[in-house]
């Protein structure tokens, strides 16, 4: 059968040329080669990828989708203003997801969804973790529905925040807050 067979395993310095590629074909903005080779060697970012281990193609091994995030302290954060009054405390933190990407012959199978609950996991096994946030381009409906069925709280719009092909986009702020433990 060439039903797909979903699996979630870290990503490993192997997974550096297809992780460029699909980042290059999903994404609008350009990422720099120090991105990918610190998402490979987890420095100071944290991902989890995902392949196809039921693929008829045979590269079952190979990534079709990924999320990279950062642990950040919250009080140099821009969202430190909408934590609360002991955010600004010097141990706390949040998780910022810096990107989300599945390839588009897998999309509408809950991928982004599952990788999005495992952020959210991952932030809420930290106990100084305050809140999960992201920027998403302003004309981007699927990755924006995504994060309000993800119970995402839409926190502001940051005029002109991309600059692609000299064209300049609008950002929103989503926000997913994690219960004090
Ligand atoms: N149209 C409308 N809503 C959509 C669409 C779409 N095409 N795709 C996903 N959604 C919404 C729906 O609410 C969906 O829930 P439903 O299936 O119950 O209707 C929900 O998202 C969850 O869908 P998933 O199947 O979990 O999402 P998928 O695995 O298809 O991935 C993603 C969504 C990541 C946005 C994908 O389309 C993609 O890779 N796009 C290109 C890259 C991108 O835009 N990434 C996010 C940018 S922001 C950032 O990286 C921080």
């Amino acid at each position: 059968s060439t039903k797909p067979k979903i699996c979630y395993r870290p990503i490993r310095p192997s997974d550096l040329e297809t992780l460029e590629h699909i980042h290059t074909k999903v994404f609008p903005v350009r990422y720099e080669a120090t991105f990918f080779h610190d998402v490979v060697n987890g420095c100071d970012i944290v991902s989890w990828g995902v392949v196809d281990s039921n693929r008829p193609d045979g590269r079952c091994d190979e990534l079709i989708g990924f999320v990279t995030a950062r642990v950040v302290f919250a009080k140099e954060s821009e969202i430190v203003d909408l934590l609360g009054y002991d955010s600004a405390k010097s141990d706390q933190t949040v998780v910022y997801i810096l990107t989300l990407g599945v390839v588009d012959t897998y999309r509408k199978l809950g991928i982004a969804s599952s990788l999005i609950k495992e952020v959210i996991k991952y932030a809420s096994s930290i106990p100084t973790c305050r809140a999960v946030y992201l920027h998403v381009i302003s004309y981007n409906k699927p990755a924006i529905f995504l994060y309000k069925k993800m119970s995402f709280k839409c926190i502001r719009r940051l005029q002109e925040f991309y600059l692609i092909n000299g064209l300049h986009y609008d950002s929103y702020l989503f926000m997913y807050y994690l219960l004090p433990a």
